[in-house]
């Protein structure tokens, strides 16, 4: 083995790729599992208020590493797609879906999906659209909308502003700051916003709830990751310098705009007819 000389794997346990990779991919590498910002609290909420049966076709965009896939796949549905155009969350995914025959994926932008008209009755996206600049998240809605058929539901969880009047400096601030430390684009909205996002693309807001934006809270992680869970990442925060680094800093800013962001979970509803 050369000494010094090679670049450390991805995900491996020190050296510098930690400090680029994506927050929610970092996350991953550090043993979390729950990677939305309402926790599974805001995703119990969400399937709930979706009514997944055992009728339904659901998509789900941006699924990760699979654990809301874990939830849907409880109530036995028609069929499950996951569409994600990125392959870090795809092993672990792919476990979840094994031995499913009617659960797949597509290699795709949730902008471009490839699928049918129609072809679902429940699209499902969590902490995916923050991420996209204005002009794709109303590519994505519009996408989610053409899959669904009439009556289907859209459900989002995505991380949120408030109040609803706060000012553009400040949003610019935390959008900037967020940006920064998770190394991708992020742009959170109202609920305001993301309402008139969805009605944008003809769907109607059929209910709307907020949860505190707790991801890196030792609370939430337990909640989230189980005890066992919460101690692997305690291990790897411990053993991992350049990762301990990053998601302390990712913290920091959490908890720097805990007053100004949240988490925003709605169900939309494509009119029939
Ligand atoms: C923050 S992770 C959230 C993962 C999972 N939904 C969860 O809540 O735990 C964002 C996920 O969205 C996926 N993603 C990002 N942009 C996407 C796009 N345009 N279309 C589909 N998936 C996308 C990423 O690859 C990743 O799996």
């Amino acid at each position: 083995m050369s000494k010094g000389k090679e670049e450390p794997k991805k995900g491996s346990r020190s050296g510098p790729e930690e400090k680029r990779m994506q927050g929610h991919w970092l996350l991953a590498a550090m043993g979390k599992r729950v990677l939305r910002p309402g926790g599974m609290e805001m995703t119990v909420f969400l399937i709930d208020e979706a009514k997944p049966t055992d009728e339904d076709r659901i998509v789900e965009f941006g699924p990760g590493v699979g654990k809301t896939a874990e939830l849907l796949l409880r109530r036995l549905p028609r069929s499950y797609t996951g569409v994600d155009p990125n392959p870090e969350g795809s092993k672990a995914l792919k476990k979840v879906l094994a031995g499913r025959k009617n659960a797949g994926t597509v290699k795709a932008n949730a902008k471009e999906t490839g699928l049918e008209d129609g072809c679902a009755d429940l699209v499902i996206g969590e902490a995916m659209l923050t991420m996209h600049s204005d002009e794709d998240k109303a590519a994505i809605i519009k996408e989610a909308a053409r899959l669904l058929s009439p009556g289907g539901r859209y459900a989002i969880h995505e991380l949120g502003l408030h109040p609803e009047d706060l000012d553009d400096e400040t949003k610019n601030t935390i959008r900037k700051d967020l940006s920064r430390i998770i190394k991708v684009g992020a742009r959170p909205l109202t609920t305001r916003e993301w309402t008139k996002l969805l009605e944008d693309a003809g769907l109607e807001v059929k209910s709307s709830w907020e949860n505190p934006m707790a991801l890196l809270e030792p609370k939430r992680m337990i909640d989230d990751e189980g005890i066992f869970g919460a101690l692997r990442f305690a291990k790897n925060m411990i053993t991992n310098k350049a990762g301990r680094e990053r998601v302390l800093g990712m913290r920091g800013v959490f908890r720097k705009h805990a007053e100004h962001i949240n988490a925003v979970g709605i169900v939309a509803v494509k009119p029939a007819g």
